[in-house]
């Protein structure tokens, strides 16, 4: 057991208490910013004059030698290390002697770990980014592909009007974008130094804060220091901004296992990406994709966790904090994971174009446009609705589509019906006439096909 400050305690910590205390089970997970950070720190030192240059370069050399022991696995994170921070100075100590010393000279472990959390999550939030960006190629693909595939869209899961593939896949497009955006906006904001907060009222030591914060890729020094080692806001954000991203692929997941189904069968999902039955030899399941709806569940609960843990803290720092690490690792994990995974799904899976056109068709999906055909020709809507509807009911105890029935059928509902009817409720010119920006029209979605290519160019 090595601890920073035993200097002031005559008792040895309780095994239990030590235990219970120590975070350096899973804050190892930062030892790199917590070294970059370190080295930052001390160049600051260096140059403030508060550490000569000798002491500085002895204190670099060290910190290196860590990070490349650590990342080739000759010196093992234990657990006779109290945290990350003690770990990483214990062992300067022991490598360069008095120099490693004065390492944490005008730092508290406050503002230190408030630092390398940042950092952390700053990286991470950039991953999250690249993965989501990576999903937004293959849906751009299949949009691309799928411009003329008719399948029906849904309200209350009950067939509605037809659409195209394109379209929906063009939907998730957009979700997945404002995810990116409510990302960048995360990374705007939270991207302020908090070094030099000390453990809350700043230092005595003359730091100079713009220079570390510059040294790490920040826009700034955080402006309050009790706010610096308190503020955990942006993992607030990040898990919220991780929790709608859950949601969407929760939603998209869904809606594959429905697509999936015996009595849909829209998609087959890849054999890589599908598992079978131990018992009923003829199952293939979406496991994939039910265990991303499943996780989406522990992603919101980090995030419940954490506003729970945070609100009833008074300023400043309080160890209660140490909690915000492990559910955040294990929702970044997950969500990377999903993302990723769901890609390589999404990327292999089977569209079946004419069981997806043969349900837009069967589905009475044109009742609004065969509406619509008579209201062209005089017909007052409300009145057209009510004869489509008789049509419709009569098609069902007919077992027949609208497109099925001959005009002599048509015209004992309505004389105002003519040849022209079958060209005005095929799927084609159901999809095709619907030309407003966002709809599924053939025009109107390579328009925002291009400026989706566009987006993703930048
Ligand atoms: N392990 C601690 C955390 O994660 C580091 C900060 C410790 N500071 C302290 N005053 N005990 O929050």
């Amino acid at each position: 057991m090595a601890q920073l400050w035993g200097g002031r305690f005559t008792k040895e910590t309780d095994q239990l208490v030590y235990r219970f205390n120590a975070s350096i089970s899973f804050d190892q997970k930062f030892y790199r910013q917590d070294i970059e950070g370190s080295m930052a720190h001390v160049r600051m030192l260096a140059k403030q004059g508060i550490l000569t240059e000798a002491e500085k370069e002895q204190i670099l050399q060290g910190l290196e030698g860590i990070l490349a022991d650590v990342e080739t696995g000759v010196l093992p994170i234990t657990d006779q290390y109290e945290d990350i921070h003690s770990f990483v100075e214990a062992n300067l100590i022991d490598r360069i002697g008095d120099a490693g010393k004065k390492l944490h000279t005008g730092r508290s472990r406050n503002d230190q770990v408030a630092l390398d959390m940042r950092l952390y999550t700053r990286e991470e939030v950039i991953e999250t980014d690249g993965l989501l960006k990576k999903l937004l190629e293959v849906l751009l693909r299949i949009m691309e592909a799928h411009t003329e595939t008719i399948m029906p869209g849904f309200t209350h899961l009950q067939k509605a009007q037809p659409i195209t593939l394109a379209h929906h896949m063009g939907a998730y497009f957009e979700m997945f974008k404002r995810d990116r955006l409510r990302l960048s906006d995360i990374h705007e904001r939270m991207n302020y130094c908090p070094l030099g907060a000390g453990a809350l009222a700043g230092t005595t030591y003359p730091l100079d804060r713009e220079y570390t914060a510059e040294l790490l890729g920040f826009h700034g020094p955080m402006l309050n220091s009790m706010d610096a080692v308190s503020d955990r806001d942006y993992l607030i954000e990040y898990l919220s901004a991780l929790s709608t991203i859950m949601m969407h692929l929760s939603r998209f997941c869904e809606e594959i296992i429905i697509w999936n189904s015996n009595e849909y069968r829209f998609v087959e999902i890849d054999d890589a990406y599908s598992t079978g039955s131990s018992i009923m030899p003829q199952k293939k399941n979406p496991d994939i994709a039910e265990l991303v709806r499943g996780k989406t569940g522990r992603v919101y609960g980090a995030l419940m966790s954490l506003l729970t843990t945070l609100k009833g803290i008074p300023l400043a720092y309080n160890k209660d904090m140490q909690e915000d690490k492990e559910l955040v690792f294990d929702a970044i994990d997950t969500v990377k994971g999903c993302i990723a995974l769901f890609t390589g799904m999404l990327d292999t899976i089977t569209f079946c174009k004419e069981r997806m056109n043969d349900s837009a068709r069967c589905g009475f999906t044109n009742a609004t446009d065969a509406a619509d055909y008579l209201v062209c020709r005089g017909v007052p809507f409300r009145d057209a609705h009510g004869i489509i509807g008789r049509l419709v009911l009569y098609c069902i105890e007919q077992k027949k589509a609208l497109d099925d029935l001959s005009l002599e059928e048509y015209k004992a509902v309505s004389p105002v019906f003519e040849e022209d009817i079958y060209e005005a409720i095929s799927m084609e010119t159901c999809v095709n006439r619907r030309l407003t920006i966002g709809a599924p029209g053939k025009e109107a979605m390579e328009k925002v096909i291009a400026a989706c290519r566009e987006y993703l160019k930048g």
